[in-house]
């Protein structure tokens, strides 16, 4: 894939306006079947950015983030937590849905490598637009896309990490002074075997980044 690079718009620039251009961003052969991007949502100011992986089902067709029954989960996790909501900015690493279709049904697939890489400049725009105190990074693929591939969500989930100092590329993080918390996908959540203790243990780990930015 070519990347997104060439379809971010210039800064100064605002949140709707990188929205806008990703509405067109063809960096990549996914949006060639998605329905429309899926790009961030959250106020310009908020100081803490959920990352997830990329958007599913429902939020390909209503073109928002988590709006789904993961994202159901997410803000219910958000609130049990004490963090403020107005205060979190929701994004994806990949921002178009990848799926396979199985007569009427399209099955999730996860993003590929290529496709983290080639979306990537989206994350970067948002992040330098939106300089975060904190980054929470949920699940492997989002951890994988800012931390690089050695990232493992069950060694490195709930604790408070340097960053972009501890990112692959820290050169494209051009912001000074944000901490990254990485946590379970809400998703692991909904399919996980005792979904209660999973659940405790994601509103859990968003106590830490309530506290880390109180
Ligand atoms: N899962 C994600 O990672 N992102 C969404 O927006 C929805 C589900
Ligand atoms: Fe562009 Fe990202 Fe969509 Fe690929 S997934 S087309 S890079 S917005």
């Amino acid at each position: 894939p070519v990347g997104a690079q060439q379809w971010v718009p210039p800064e100064p620039r605002s949140i709707d306006q990188l929205k806008s251009a990703a509405a067109g961003c063809e960096g990549c052969e996914l949006h060639a079947d998605a329905t429309q991007t899926v790009f961030g949502r959250g106020a310009a100011d908020a100081r803490v950015v959920l990352v997830g992986e990329q958007p599913g089902d429902v939020e390909d067709q209503k073109g928002l983030p988590f709006v789904g029954p993961a994202g159901r989960l997410l803000r219910e996790a958000v609130d049990d937590s004490g963090l403020d909501a107005s205060d979190v900015y929701i994004t994806n690493a990949v921002k178009h849905f990848r799926f396979e279709r199985r007569g009427n049904r399209r099955i999730h697939q996860n993003p590929g490598p290529a496709h983290i890489t080639a979306c990537r400049p989206w994350l970067v725009a948002e992040f330098s637009l939106l300089k975060p105190q904190l980054v929470v990074i949920l699940g492997a693929t989002a951890g994988r896309a800012l931390l690089g591939p050695s990232f493992r969500v069950t060694q490195q989930r709930g604790r408070l990490m340097p960053w972009p100092a501890s990112a692959q590329h820290p050169e494209d993080f051009p912001v000074a002074e944000i901490q990254a918390l990485a946590t379970i996908h809400p998703s692991a959540v909904l399919r996980a075997d005792n979904r209660e203790v999973a659940y405790g243990g994601l509103v859990d780990d968003l106590k830490i980044a309530a506290a880390a930015v109180s």
